[in-house]
């Protein structure tokens, strides 16, 4: 188990907002709601205050993202901060620099908060330990994705009102995504039930008692009277063709689509944090449908990671 940084040592020295937000795991549930907060005035057009003015943003993303990382950048700009960007394929690491080194030298040209993807679980908790500036994780291995979950229990209570008492079906390739991982600990904290459905092959060893998550190898079952249902993608890039008899099966078991989600409670939401495979993991028409709030989470993807950057940099120290 990864040490959390959300625990108090690693808070800023005034005992304010933590310096690093690294996973969910440990967040307070008011540090969690402060940032639902705060990106609920942004999604809703408050302005950004220019927080980050004079400091500067690094996006090093050791792994491929369309979402998290553009909208890292625009909400680092919105707060009036600078981006860095450090791209592995044609960087330095290309000729070995280390993830370590990398990060130092764009630290030293001035970035103030790192922002890094990693194929590790632990990478940015690692980088968290190393380097002076603040870190974020925007996912590391199949550990945390917490701004994803984050964004998703935003999305969740514009569309519902509430996530108390809610029932939050995580379904699919549960072995592999850090979205699960960090959906179910943050919608738990906030009060929601949440189960976790996958075929025996893609859900994690002791995955109740890890997580407190009810487990479903069925899918009509987990999704029966869910007020929200999260198809997860399927990591082909993870699986090496050892999880699956193939994509086609998995699909006729495990595909969300209009007539299973039939069953759902009336007013109930589809999430899918993305990319997606359209017919594998979730039917093309389910995802365009009224109930998919699949675009919502990309916006309030934006609005969340503003407030992140906002509340870490308002807590770290002013720039030099
Ligand atoms: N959901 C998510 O992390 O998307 P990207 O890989 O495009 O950043």
């Amino acid at each position: 188990m990864l040490a959390s940084a959300w625990s108090p040592e690693a808070r800023a020295p005034a005992g304010g907002f933590p310096k690093h937000l690294l996973a969910i795991e440990g967040l307070a549930r008011a540090d969690a709601e402060a940032i639902l907060a705060l990106g609920e005035r942004f999604l809703a057009g408050g302005p950004m205050p220019p927080t980050l003015r004079g400091r500067a943003v690094l996006t090093a993303f050791f792994e491929a993202s369309t979402r998290t990382r553009t909208s890292f950048e625009m909400a680092a700009r919105g707060l009036g901060g600078q981006v860095l960007s450090l791209t592995p394929a044609v960087s330095s690491v290309t000729k070995g620099e280390t993830l370590l080194d990398s990060v130092r030298t764009l630290e030293a040209m001035g970035a103030d908060v790192v922002v890094v993807r990693h194929a590790s679980s632990g990478a940015a908790e690692f980088l968290a330990r190393k380097v002076r500036a603040s870190v974020v994780n925007a996912g590391d291995g199949a550990h945390e994705h917490p701004t994803q979950a984050l964004l998703d229990a935003l999305t969740v209570r514009r569309r519902l009102g509430r996530l108390e008492g809610l029932t939050v079906a995580i379904c699919g390739d549960v072995l592999h995504s850090r979205v699960a991982r960090s959906g179910a600990r943050l919608f738990a904290l906030l009060g929601a039930r949440v189960r976790f459905c996958g075929p025996p092959t893609l859900l994690p060893p002791a995955a109740a008692e890890a997580f407190g998550v009810e487990v479903f190898e069925r899918l009509d079952a987990a999704v029966a009277g869910a007020d929200v249902v999260m198809g997860l993608r399927v990591q082909r890039e993870r699986l090496a063709g050892a999880f699956l008899p193939s994509l086609e099966d998995y699909a006729r078991g495990w595909r969300l689509d209009r007539e299973r989600l039939a069953r759902l409670a009336p007013r109930a939401l589809v999430l899918h944090p993305g990319p997606m495979n359209r017919g594998v993991e979730i039917e093309g028409a389910l995802a365009d449908a009224p109930e998919s709030a699949v675009l919502e989470q990309v916006r309030a993807g934006v609005a969340v990671r503003a407030a992140v950057l906002h509340l870490l940099g308002a807590a770290g120290a002013p720039p030099s």
